[in-house]
């Protein structure tokens, strides 16, 4: 495969869509479209979130060091789509019709509709060249009950969850959601059983 250099970029590089959910100083939610968003082992599974530039939702995380992370699903792209350029400073940008609750553990606003919804503390937070990187305790899970039922096939749990794929490239992408294989399947590849 002929390759050519091109600096730091990630394109191609899938990345899962989180909506980050904040209480404003006035206790109402305010949501934001995240991608920069992965996972960290701190004696138990974490999560590690970037934040870029000032927005509100970075500005919330600092105040109150609680956020929720909500999966975005194929069906809430176009909510999330305007949660991610629209700015939070702009007073209107909630009013909008938007189904949510408070976390069961943490005072965090999380979306009805998400089938799968972090509930996170802010442990450590790394200030960086225009930009926050904050470790983060998983408080909570909250999980659409359909994708814990083992009598559906994982297959079609993950085509329930539907979750929404950026690779950078201004388009949103849907996951194919067919199996290549179990992990282990290519151990002996190389040697012999
Ligand atoms: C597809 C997509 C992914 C985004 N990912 C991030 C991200 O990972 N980090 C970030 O700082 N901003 C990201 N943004 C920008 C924020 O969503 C945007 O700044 C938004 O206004 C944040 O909400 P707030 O202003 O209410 O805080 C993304 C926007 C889009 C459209």
């Amino acid at each position: 495969m002929e390759k050519i250099s091109v600096g730091p970029e990630n394109k191609f590089c899938p990345q899962t869509l989180f909506l980050y959910g904040t209480y404003k100083e006035d206790g109402t939610p305010n949501f934001g479209l995240f991608c920069w968003f992965s996972y960290c082992w701190d004696g138990e599974l974490g999560v590690m979130a970037c934040i870029g530039s000032e927005k509100l939702t970075k500005d919330r995380i600092r105040v109150s060091k609680v956020f929720s992370a909500n999966l975005v699903s194929e069906s809430m792209l176009p909510l999330a789509d305007y949660l991610g350029n629209t700015e939070g400073y702009s007073k209107e940008k909630m009013n909008i019709p938007i189904e949510t609750e408070r976390g069961a553990v943490l005072n965090v606003p999380v979306l009805k509709n998400s089938p799968w919804v972090f509930e996170l503390e802010v442990k450590h937070s790394i200030p960086l060249d225009d930009s926050e990187a904050f470790i983060c305790k998983i408080r909570n899970t909250l999980v659409a009950k359909e994708l814990k039922d083992n009598s559906i096939s994982v297959e079609e749990r993950l085509r329930m969850a539907a979750p929404v794929t950026w690779i950078g490239e201004g388009q949103y992408y849907t996951l194919n959601c067919k199996a290549l294989g179990k992990t282990g399947d290519w151990k002996y590849l190389f040697s012999k059983k």
